[in-house]
């Protein structure tokens, strides 16, 4: 009775981790938190204040399909701040990068088109394909080219029903960003295919100092861009998010935003206007440090204990970790860890197959003190199995 897809899903580790721990915790036992990749923090004060105000001026109705005006020019100010320069008309208020990968995916496969992916990469990306009926073929990326794929990998990988590729930058569950260089060139490679470029930057803005380009805009003018408030702008459960296409795609994606959703919700877009003014973003900006300070507490906590991180991230809040050295697959690794040790940590397999056995992701969402006692669980666990180094 129930659809294919709906089978075909496989539910996901880190989800039976996260119903793990709320039992430890109903037994009133401490659990340390490294599985959900959210940010810990509550929405910015500005933002929610801004969201009382547009419920009590009775901002409850449907906007545009498209979202309020004052929004997007926000939005096209902060990519004008970056130097990028997007015209309003190109930017589109969606439900969260989810609802704008249901647009992208609605506006560019049919049935039968293949559409190239990371794996090691976002889980739900061959849903979307698959929502469809499109088809995910996962390009393996290894720790080599920093979990990244080069011009050489989409081009083997691109086939007679190919239609486009899907990438992100910085990616889940590495953290690392797509070289300037290869972006360009996967770019150059897919317009000559007359194929499509979807960059996904849900993690833009929570980044290291060290990188070379902002948003691929700043490339390429004609990819299209993925963008949410879900993570720099700590607004996961308001569900909002924004795309960048090219000019041509604006009228099909409205109609299909038409259809679909008919608007992104309304007093999320009104509070969402309050995280881009200088009182909200100095409280992202300070966020974005304090990740970046548990990035190093964590790594250099768990190269201690003798893993290997091999990639250091540019950005996002995760650390992709080589648990080789361990002789353990992932998945037994991690549920011995919350069932043992209360600690949670997400297995390489939920995020495709290429070596996923070796891995498991970090999300450093978590405060020092938090992640200070989970390295020392980690090292009691490795202690105890006989593995330390
Ligand atoms: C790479 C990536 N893309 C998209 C999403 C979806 O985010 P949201 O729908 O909250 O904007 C996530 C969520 O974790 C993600 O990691």
């Amino acid at each position: 009775m129930y659809s294919q897809l709906s089978n075909d899903i496989s539910p996901f580790t880190v989800m039976q981790l996260v119903q793990r721990a709320g039992e430890f915790e109903a037994e009133g036992k401490r659990v340390l938190h490294f599985e959900v990749g959210e940010p810990d923090f509550q929405t910015a004060a500005p933002i929610v204040a801004a969201g009382h105000t547009a419920l009590d001026a009775g901002q409850t109705k449907y906007t545009s399909a498209q979202g309020i005006g004052e929004l997007r020019q926000c939005i096209a100010d902060f990519y004008a701040d970056q130097g990028i320069s997007v015209p309003v008309e190109r930017i589109m208020v969606t439900s969260g990068a989810s609802g704008g990968l249901v647009l992208l995916s609605s506006l560019l496969l049919d049935a039968g088109d293949e559409l190239l992916i990371t794996d090691p990469g976002y889980p739900c990306n061959e849903v979307f394909a698959k929502l469809v009926g499109g088809v995910p073929i996962k390009v393996p990326v290894s720790a080599a080219n920093r979990f990244q794929p080069t011009l050489a990998d989409i081009q083997s990988a691109w086939g007679a029903k190919t239609k486009g590729v899907l990438l992100a930058s910085p990616a889940n569950p590495t953290g690392t960003m797509l070289d300037a260089g290869e972006l360009v060139a996967i770019q150059d490679f897919v317009t000559a295919r007359g194929g499509f470029f979807i960059l996904d930057e849900i993690y833009q803005n929570l980044t290291r100092d060290h990188v070379t380009y902002t948003s691929g805009l700043s490339l390429c003018s004609d990819i299209f861009v993925l963008n949410s408030f879900s993570k720099f702008f700590g607004m996961t459960g308001w569900r909002l998010g924004w795309v960048v296409v090219p000019e041509p795609a604006v009228e099909p994606l409205t109609k299909l935003a038409q259809n679909l959703f008919i608007s992104p919700s309304t007093p999320a877009q009104y509070a969402a206007i309050a995280a881009f003014a200088d009182d909200a973003m100095a409280i992202h900006s300070q966020r974005k440090k304090t990740f970046e300070a548990r990035a190093k507490i964590l790594s250099d906590g768990l190269i201690a204990l003798g893993f290997n991180v091999p990639v250091m991230p540019d950005g996002a809040f995760y650390l992709y970790v080589d648990i080789s050295h361990t002789n353990m697959d992932s998945a037994d690794f991690c549920w011995r860890l919350i069932e043992e040790y209360q600690v949670a940590v997400t297995p390489g397999y939920d995020f495709g197959d290429s070596n996923a056995g070796d891995y498991v992701r970090f999300a450093y969402t978590t405060s020092d003190e938090s992640i200070v006692l989970g390295l020392e669980r980690i090292g009691q666990a490795l202690e105890d199995w006989g593995l330390k180094v």
